[in-house]
């Protein structure tokens, strides 16, 4: 259990990362332990296999993962900012903490053989994004899940911030989080049933 002081200190070395980069952060503030529960409550860890968070700041996210028991061996944490992923390296030595661009997975991960994951946690801000790009973005996610898992976005967005793609994914969501500043809610992407029953090559 993280102490008061050092979540504000987290709050603080968020917010001051944030006034230099603004767009690539997103928010102002990390995620709050009610939201970072829901999130993991709906990704689908229970699948064996490893687990990927796309963004994870400075662990909120991954904190949340390893109170529900998912073992840090099966998580890979993709993070650009480099002062975020050298405190998360040192916060979870066990995770596989890696600095790099969580859009390009096969360039980040690499491609031989393709890493497919149980579930993928995604907090990268997207708004600077068309629709049409995003789609692809999610597209591309989906050939880097096992069969049956799913991609849980966080996000403050009132509307699905990532259409469905008909044959690749559906999107739901959980209620609104009102204890997270501002509000949000997650947004689940599942496998689209044509996807899940093989349509698409694996
Ligand atoms: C909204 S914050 C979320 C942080 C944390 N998951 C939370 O919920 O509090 C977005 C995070 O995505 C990271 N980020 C931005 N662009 C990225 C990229 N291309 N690849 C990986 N991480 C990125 C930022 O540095 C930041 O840590």
């Amino acid at each position: 259990m993280k102490s008061e002081s050092s979540n504000a200190g987290d709050v603080a070395r968020f917010f001051a990362t944030w006034i230099r980069h603004p767009l690539k952060l997103g928010a102002v503030a990390p995620s709050s332990p009610a939201y970072c529960r829901e999130m993991v409550e709906r990704a689908t860890t229970d699948i064996d296999g490893p687990v990927l968070e796309l963004g994870p700041g400075l662990g909120v996210v991954t904190r949340a993962l390893l109170d529900k028991g998912v073992s840090p061996g099966r998580i890979t944490s993709i993070e650009y900012e480099k002062s975020f992923a050298d405190v998360l390296k040192g916060r979870f030595p066990e995770v596989n903490v890696v600095e790099g661009d969580g859009f390009d997975l096969d360039r980040t991960l690499g491609t031989t053989p393709r890493r497919r994951f149980a579930a993928i946690l995604f907090a990268i801000p997207i708004l600077n994004l068309s629709q049409e790009q995003r789609q692809a973005l999610f597209t591309r996610y989906f050939d880097h899940l096992l069969p049956g898992g799913n991609l849980t976005q966080l996000s403050y967005l009132p509307t699905a911030p990532v259409k469905p793609v008909p044959g690749v994914f559906t999107v739901t969501s959980s209620p609104i989080v009102w204890s997270n500043i501002p509000p949000a809610r997650v947004w689940v992407y599942a496998q689209d049933q044509a996807a899940a029953s093989g349509s698409r090559a694996p």
